[in-house]
């Protein structure tokens, strides 16, 4: 049974990849901590613990987080994705593809976290978020293409020693793209009263 809260500890619930997860924590553990020692959901890498390598990267509210700079006890009532909960049963997630098919690792260590920033980099980017590699930040001039420039910009905080940078470019490119068309079919896809009419 979970300890009972102290003055130096507190119960959270977690969600995590869809889940719910209940426990006791001491105020200073980081969410990485929490999701790799307590909750044994080690595809998160824990390599700087400083916020500097993007290692630990996930997803909370669909947005990027070092969570090793985030409290667990902050995390509570948040939507948490880890690199778990990215694929469909035995389905990979199209980034988790484009990384297996483009060599997008060497050791893998970087990999989850560059997998969670890969994500989240497509969706700010299709909607229409600039990076500092943007050159007309106006909202009319719309997204910039998703050049290597843009992609090494937006992924920068994300390190990897083995020096895969060129396939994780080539990997995110491939998947902005099947993302990009995927929105597109979306698009003309016959709705009910076009079909009816
Ligand atoms: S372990 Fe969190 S940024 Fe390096
Ligand atoms: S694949 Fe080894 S650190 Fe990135």
């Amino acid at each position: 049974m979970a300890p009972a809260p102290s003055s130096t500890t507190s119960a959270v619930t977690l969600h995590i990849n869809g889940e719910k997860h209940q426990l006791t924590v001491d105020h200073r553990t980081t969410l990485l901590d929490a999701l790799r020692e307590r909750l044994d959901l080690t595809g998160t890498k824990k390599g700087c613990d400083q916020g500097q390598c993007g290692a630990c990267t996930v997803l909370v509210d669909g947005r990027r987080a070092v969570s090793c700079l985030n409290l667990a006890v902050a995390a509570e009532g948040r939507e948490i994705t880890t690199i778990e909960g990215m694929a469909e049963g035995d389905r990979l997630h199209p980034v988790q593809q484009a990384f297996l098919d483009l060599d997008g690792y060497q050791c893998g260590y970087c990999t989850p976290g560059q997998i969670c920033s890969a994500i989240a980099v497509i969706e700010e980017h299709a909607a229409g978020w600039p990076s500092a590699a943007t050159d007309d930040v106006r909202p009319e001039a719309g997204p910039p293409p998703l050049t290597p420039d843009e992609i090494r910009e937006r992924m920068s905080g994300n390190l990897c020693r083995c020096g895969a940078y060129v396939s994780i470019v080539q990997a995110v490119t491939r998947a902005a793209e099947a993302h990009e068309a995927a929105a597109r079919d979306d698009d003309h896809a016959p709705t009910a009263e076009g079909a009816a009419a």
